[in-house]
């Protein structure tokens, strides 16, 4: 008898910008994903003045999913999928987002998507905001710095949840939405908030916890609009989660190791719990920042908390303390360190399964909510023999301890898990970098860096693992 439960939501994850391309067609807008640039292992991606002649933007293509979904879900269903996460893209809804009304296009192409999905009973698991808001809207009011952000994220949420009632019953409000608390670098914050800035910029980390609070207060808004609608809907909240480890024993290390958790997890505090923590209210004080936050803002959060955790998993981080940090304030890439006992992927990424069963036990006594895996998988340059097979065993041993740390946390410590979406079924766009050729997938598509290739799809090696681990419900791993 498998450890999980019947109905357990296997499956994959995929965002739109990252899949879909198709990014002037059917009227859809410009979004902060369609003027990032490719960038490489190692190389950030630039941030460009709008779209501009002669840069290569991969999301405007991508997979192209927008003409090939019929096809991917047909393979992904091969495999057994029960569940399939994207994201809408705000821009096929509203173009500009502060459009006055919806661009009926786009709803139609969601209505189609998820039609096919329900055709081989796979449940769509839907985030409203998957690093891809309007650019007019960061153009216009710099992103979640201004308080109007939050009428037109609720609005855009208001139009999902009418459209899509009774085919979704899953959703999740922003991706990620904690990455840019231990980074405040340009590309979190535009991915995050749409706030068009640089790097060097020095009021960078105010501006991130401005804009964070008002995303908090959309997101919140956003479940309660969800619920109003359809008291069914089930609405959850979207954390990177990468468990913190101090580096030694030193209880200084644990001093700044909980800094460190405070600074990515207030975010899942606020949502869960319906308030601000003092932990972040004390350091803002230290820091003078004058963030605002009105009583009504703050009632908005109360009456927003999610019903379940999504989370993505990839890898841990070590911190360390800092030379002269009296307070432990924690930055993450001025105090993690490496991880003596972990190896790591080909973009440095510690691989850490233990971690997952880790996660799961910390967010389950935290919060005592049921929790979906939104996102767990290997980015790897896969070779494609002459016979047209990819051996991806690599990435089957990265699946099998991580699900196997998962089965261990749900039958060891009774954690309620309602899911597992691996990233990316098939091959998509780099988040971060914007390669095409850091490739997740069960399925290969043909295309390379360079845009070559005629996007066709074929199934690896591990198509096969996973479609036997989800007949078995994730008994058979081997
Ligand atoms: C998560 C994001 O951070 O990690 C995804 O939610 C992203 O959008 C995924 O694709 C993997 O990261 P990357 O940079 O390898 O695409």
């Amino acid at each position: 008898m498998s450890v999980l439960r019947d109905d357990f939501l296997w499956g994959g994850a995929v965002a739109a910008h990252q899949i879909e391309g198709g990014w002037q067609e059917g009227g859809k807008g410009i979004s902060i994903a369609d003027v990032m640039t490719a960038g490489g292992n190692g190389i950030p991606r630039r941030i460009t003045d709008g779209v501009l002649p002669g840069e290569n933007y991969p999301n405007h293509e991508a997979s192209d999913f927008y003409h090939h979904y019929k096809e991917d879900i047909a393979l992904m269903a091969e495999m057994g999928f029960r569940s399939f996460r994207t994201s809408i893209a705000w821009t096929r809804i509203y173009p500009n987002g502060d459009d006055q009304e919806p661009n009926e296009a786009g709803l139609q192409f969601y209505d189609d998507l998820f039609d096919e999905l329900h055709k081989y009973n796979i449940e769509p698991v839907i985030t409203l905001q998957h690093f891809e808001m309007p650019y007019h809207l960061a153009r216009k009011y710099n992103g979640f710095m201004d308080h109007r952000c939050i009428d037109f994220f609720v609005k855009y949420a208001r139009t999902c949840f009418e459209r899509y009632k009774g085919k979704v019953h899953y959703w999740m409000t922003f991706n990620e939405i904690n990455n840019q608390g231990a980074d405040p670098c340009a590309h979190h914050m535009i991915q995050e908030g749409a706030i068009l800035t640089t790097d060097d910029n020095p009021d960078n980390e105010r501006m991130m916890y401005q804009s964070s609070l008002y995303e908090l207060v959309a997101s919140a808004e956003a479940v309660r609009v969800g619920h109003e609608i359809d008291p069914s809907n089930q609405i959850g909240c979207m954390i990177a989660y990468e468990p913190l480890y101090a580096a030694d024993c030193n209880p200084e290390s644990y001093i700044e190791m909980t800094e460190a958790n405070h600074k990515r997890y207030w975010y899942m505090d606020v949502q869960c719990r319906g308030f601000i923590p003092n932990y972040m209210y004390k350091y803002w004080d230290r820091m003078g920042f004058d963030l605002k936050l009105s009583d009504a803002d703050i009632k908005a959060l109360k009456e927003g908390t999610v019903d379940y955790i999504g989370f993505s998993y990839y890898m841990s981080q070590t911190v360390a303390k800092g030379e002269n940090n009296p307070h432990f304030n924690f930055y993450e890439r001025k105090n993690t360190v490496n991880n003596p006992f972990l190896k790591k992927s080909d973009w440095g990424w510690p691989i850490d399964p233990e971690g997952l069963r880790y996660a799961l036990c910390v967010i389950d006594e935290r919060y005592n909510k049921p929790m979906m895996i939104v996102e767990n998988g290997l980015g790897a340059y896969d070779q494609k023999l002459a016979d047209g097979s990819v051996d991806d065993t690599y990435r089957i041993d990265y699946l099998k301890a991580h699900i196997k740390a998962m089965k261990e946390a749900v039958a060891e410590d009774g954690v309620n898990l309602l899911g597992y979406q691996m990233w990316a079924p098939i091959d998509i766009v780099s988040a971060s970098s914007g390669e095409f050729d850091k490739r997740y997938g069960f399925i290969y598509v043909n295309k390379n860096n360079k845009g070559e290739g005629d996007l066709s799809r074929s199934r690896k090696k591990s198509f096969y693992w996973y479609k036997k681990v989800i007949a078995s419900n994730g008994e058979e791993l081997d």
